[in-house]
């Protein structure tokens, strides 16, 4: 309770300084420090840590976006989430069953449609799953996750489907767009760096290994 108080003081403290440029770079440089006195703390060497990377709406398009199909709830279950297991076999936290993705497609503001799949002779091979984020401030978009199956991967598919993506994002009005991939995940950053995002913020999981990528 008493800590819940103190971090809601800090929190509200740091929001009302962020405001001011002057004060703003102050909190940088003391968000610096802290992430390298807790790093030389743990003393891991190298630590997991995700980029949250953002883009405004570009000006012209850098690939031809792929065509793609909506995903249809009871159709295409069992496609999607073949892609999704073969693609995030690796990642801990992205472990898909059909109870996740009812349980995913079950909450609020989802929409089938924001959730692209991608064919390649007539199999789903890779799928793109948006957001679209309206409460509070301007609307932004986000990719969720893009997932292409490991035997298509490397080929070009994931660049032109998240394309396709942000296209869908761009058609409903998103200012700009975001999403958040592990800093080790080198096909997937030089895929949206090629589409033009830029690590915005990096978050670091202190005491926890970076993340093999196979
Ligand atoms: C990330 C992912 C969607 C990218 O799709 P893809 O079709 O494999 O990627 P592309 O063929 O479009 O290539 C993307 C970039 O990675 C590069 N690349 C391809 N294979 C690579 C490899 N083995 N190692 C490093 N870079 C590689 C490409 O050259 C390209 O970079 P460039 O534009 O600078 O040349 C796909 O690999 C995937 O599903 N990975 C597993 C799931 C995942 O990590 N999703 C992203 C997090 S949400």
């Amino acid at each position: 309770m008493v800590a819940g108080w103190i971090s809601d003081g800090i929190g509200k403290s740091i929001r009302a300084l962020a405001r001011h440029p002057g004060a703003r770079r102050l909190l940088e440089r003391l968000a610096q420090e802290i992430d390298e006195a807790v790093e030389d703390r743990t003393g891991t060497g190298s630590t997991r840590s995700l980029y949250q990377m953002r883009l405004s709406r570009p000006p012209t398009k850098v690939v031809e976006p792929l065509a793609t199909m909506p995903y249809r709830p009871g159709v295409d279950d069992a496609a999607l989430l073949g892609v999704l297991q073969a693609a995030f076999a690796w990642h801990p936290e992205e472990q898909w069953d059909q109870s996740r993705l009812q349980a995913e497609s079950a909450a609020a503001g989802f929409q089938p449609s924001d959730v692209l799949l991608a064919r390649s002779e007539g199999q789903v091979v890779g799928c793109c799953w948006t957001k679209v984020h309206t409460g509070g401030e301007a609307p932004r978009g986000e990719i969720v996750i893009a997932g292409v199956r490991p035997e298509h991967a490397g080929k070009g598919f994931g660049t032109r489907m998240v394309a396709a993506g942000l296209d869908h994002l761009w058609d409903q009005g998103m200012d700009w767009v975001y999403l958040y991939v592990e800093s080790s995940n080198l096909r997937a950053v030089r895929a949206y760096l090629r589409l033009g995002f830029s690590v915005y913020r990096t978050e670091h999981r202190f005491g926890e290994p970076p993340l093999v990528i196979p």
